[in-house]
Parts: C-alpha cells; sequence; structure tokens
C-alpha cells in the first residue's frame, strides 16, 4: 500500500504522531515498552493494536504493567523491546509547599520527587536513556520526546544535552528528528506587567517539543 510521504511537523495529538512515526519506523507486532505513560496519551487505538505495548510510570496511581524507575531498568527487562518511548519530564521541580500553584505544577509533570536544577535534571534523563539503550534489543529503536524549557528567565538547550549524551556515551544512532508544534503555535498579543507598563520580550517562547529516533546499533 502506498503512503503519504512523511514530513518532519504537522500533528494535532501526540498519538497521531507517534502512529505516523511508528508507521514508518517500526514494523508492526513489535514489542514496545513506553517509559513514561503518563495518561498514555501517546497511543490510541490503531498503534495498540499494530504493536504490543507495554507501559511503565513511577507514579503507582497511573494504570499500566510496570512502576520501576527509569533510571534503574529491571535486569529482566534487559533486551526485551524492539523499540522504547521516552518522554521525561522536561522541567524541574518547583517550590514544595502544597498549598502553591507550583505543587499542582510539579503533580501535572510528574515531579513530586524530581530534582530542582536543570543540571540534577540532566543527570536524570541521561540515566533514563542508559536504561531505555539496555531495554531494546540489538537494532532496536528509541524514541526520545523533548523540549527545550526556559529556567530562570533563560531558554536551556536540554535537548542539545541529551543528544550528545545519546550519541557520545551511549553510541546510539541518530536516525530521525520530528518536531511536535503546541496549541499556541502562533504570535501571541503584547502582554502587559503588573504596573500597566508594556513587557519586553527576552527571547522566544518554545512552542515546539522534538521527538529524536536512535538505533542502537552496538551491544
Ligand atoms: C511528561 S510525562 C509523560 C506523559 C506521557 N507521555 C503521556 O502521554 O501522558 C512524564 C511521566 O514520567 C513519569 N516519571 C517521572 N519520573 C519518573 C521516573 N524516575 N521513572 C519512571 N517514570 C517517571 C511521571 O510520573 C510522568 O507520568
Amino acid at each position: 500500500m502506498t503512503q503519504a510521504v512523511l514530513t518532519a511537523g504537522h500533528w494535532t495529538t501526540n498519538a497521531a504522531m507517534m502512529e505516523d512515526v511508528l508507521r514508518l519506523w517500526m514494523p508492526a507486532g513489535g514489542a514496545v515498552l513506553d517509559m513514561t505513560w503518563g495518561k498514555g496519551n501517546f497511543w490510541n487505538e490503531r498503534t495498540l493494536a499494530h504493536y504490543e505495548v507495554t507501559g511503565n510510570d513511577i507514579n503507582p496511581d497511573v494504570d499500566c504493567e510496570h512502576h520501576f524507575d527509569y533510571q534503574e531498568l529491571p535486569s529482566h527487562l534487559r533486551g526485551e523491546f524492539d523499540g522504547v518511548v521516552f518522554d521525561p519530564p522536561y522541567v524541574v521541580r518547583g517550590g514544595r509547599s502544597e498549598s502553591s500553584s507550583w505543587a499542582s505544577m510539579n503533580k501535572a509533570f510528574g515531579l513530586m520527587d524530581a530534582p530542582t536544577t536543570p543540571e540534577a535534571l540532566a543527570e536524570q534523563n541521561h540515566r533514563g536513556l542508559r536504561s531505555c539503550f539496555h531495554a531494546v534489543k540489538r537494532n532496536g529503536l528509541v524514541f526520545v520526546k523533548y523540549t527545550n524549557p526556559v529556567s530562570s528567565g533563560r531558554r536551556v538547550w536540554q535537548i542539545d544535552a541529551l543528544n550528545h549524551y545519546a550519541q557520545d556515551a551511549l553510541r546510539l544512532q541518530k536516525v530521525d528528528e520530528f518536531i511536535f508544534y503546541t496549541k499556541n503555535a502562533r504570535a501571541q498579543p503584547p502582554r502587559t506587567r503588573k504596573d500597566g507598563k508594556p513587557s519586553v520580550q527576552k527571547h522566544s517562547r518554545n512552542n515546539t517539543s522534538t521527538l529524536l529516533v536512535y538505533r542502537r546499533t552496538y551491544s
């Protein structure tokens, strides 16, 4: 059957993106581990029917098969999968107060015990990426969704760091890259500060995330 040519970014949902990306890269029937299941938004009835999907999330309230910390892959899962999907938190944990708006953000992003600095978060991501590497068979694929967050008023180039680690430390071979545009993709109206003065924009507002596709060519 002929398929439309896939371009690098045009989806309205993560599930639609994953469906296209998996169709391009993963033969049907493959075993896939979603390392950070969350709400399961990467999956729809078609992808769940086409692949043998297993979910993991550290949050015990999430309805999925496993609840391990992605920094330590259980040994019985080593080399078990044709593909691994990894969508870790990309923001650091904010204030601890249960009543603050930080608390709801921490919960929404699954950050309750997460690192509080970009450096510590990057370390955690590296350990997670290492688990992804170990979970796939040789020639298996690792799909990593990430974004460049804003921290203390600055853009942080975490995708570059993650990509270097994947390629230099783990010797994963980057084979593709897709850009996902979030809802507020168009320019926003000018903003006003609390004192009524116009607020001055200091850097671009991020409205994309990136899906990186790697192959484990090295054992
Ligand atoms: C960005 S969300 C993933 C969203 C998911 N793709 C979805 O469709 O809803 C990150 C998820 O990673 C989980 N998580 C955070 N730290 C983790 C860890 N160390 N090990 C396993 N899961 C973790 C969180 O509970 C959260 O559900």
